[in-house]
């Protein structure tokens, strides 16, 4: 039987490097490592709590004395840093839990260090788990977020983490400028080493709700528009970005990742410091539910959506399947 030979150009011929595992390797274009991973911890006030979260299979809201097993496991498979969120004792207007020196981040960076100093600390800085209204930052009489009296409470909570020994402080609450008020107060107070990073383009996104019910950080009225992105908006990230480099900035972040993708491209592009993407806690709810139905394969699609990360210009991935991936990377 006669097969019809159809003309390919010979330099289109691009299978030649795909044939085998091998020669994949060796052009493969991006790379994913343990090394990449900052794994998010969420910390509570008590003592032997390990509450799960109802829509995050796998995660936890921990007490302190909890965070010894936690640190050792991570240690052991690699991951480099955790980021720190804290959930109020108490809640007030002023988000005055947020400052205090004995709050239960402190604790957290205090136990962290004591079982591993090498281990990178980062913490969130942001007053939505610690205001009643959950909003991330404090209110006007007309409940509009005032800016510039947020700057302050945010500068106070970040030097209540680097006092305890945070390595990392991540404003997030997308006030204008945060980093700045940051850098300014942690540097008058002699923690110039302390570095920020921070969530530059932060987006208004549906795909934080499972965070919200894990740190108890939803906004009672109203949503985050006035503060966070416009969904439709790149060009802004940009100038969000390159705002917080002026003011300071050690890494930028985008957030979410996987439906912000372009963004990671275009930030990349845009400045030379290293850059985070936030793999965000709906992103990993769809995953495991998707996954718990059999409907795709978890690994696959987990290690498929992390080099993804890495292949848009992202160098560091804060991901809930540090842990996972880290053990998936080991056997690849
Ligand atoms: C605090 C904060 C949020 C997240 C990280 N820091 C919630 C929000 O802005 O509503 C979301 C993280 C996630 O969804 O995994 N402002």
């Amino acid at each position: 039987m006669l097969t019809r030979r159809y003309s390919v150009d010979p330099t289109e011929r691009l299978r030649r490097l795909r044939r085998t595992k091998t020669l994949r390797r060796m052009v493969q274009e991006s790379s994913l490592s343990t090394n990449d991973f900052i794994y998010p911890v969420f910390v509570q006030e008590g003592r032997g709590r390990r509450d799960p979260i109802g829509a995050m299979p796998g995660q936890y809201r921990l007490s302190v004395d909890q965070l010894s097993a936690e640190v050792e496991q991570l240690s052991t498979l690699g991951v480099p840093a955790v980021l720190l969120f804290g959930i109020a004792a108490y809640k007030d207007a002023r988000a005055s839990y947020a400052t205090q020196r004995d709050g239960v981040v402190p604790q957290a960076i205090r136990a962290i260090k004591a079982v591993n100093p090498d281990l990178v600390v980062m913490t969130d800085v942001c007053v939505c788990a610690y205001t009643q209204h959950g909003h991330c930052g404090i209110l006007r009489e007309d409940g509009y977020v005032d800016n510039d009296a947020s700057l302050e409470v945010l500068a106070e909570m970040a030097l209540a983490h680097a006092e305890a020994g945070a390595d990392v402080v991540a404003p997030s609450a997308m006030m204008d400028g945060q980093v700045a008020a940051i850098r300014e107060r942690l540097d008058e107070e002699g923690f110039t080493e302390t570095a920020i990073m921070a969530y530059s383009a932060k987006y208004a996104s549906a795909f934080y709700g499972p965070f919200r019910e894990a740190a108890d950080s939803a906004p009672q009225f109203g949503d985050r528009r006035s503060y966070q992105m416009d969904p439709p908006n790149a060009r802004e990230a940009v100038r969000e970005v390159l705002a917080d480099v002026q003011q300071g900035a050690d890494i930028v972040m985008v957030k979410p990742g996987l439906a912000y993708l372009d963004v990671v491209r275009l930030v990349r592009e845009a400045v030379d410091l290293p850059l985070a993407v936030y793999n965000v806690s709906g992103e990993y709810s769809m995953l495991k539910a998707a996954a718990e139905r059999g409907w795709i394969d978890e690994r696959a699609v987990g290690l498929e959506m992390l080099t993804a990360f890495r292949r848009a210009g992202a160098d560091l991935i804060i991901t809930y399947l540090a842990k996972e991936a880290a053990e998936w990377l080991k056997d690849s």
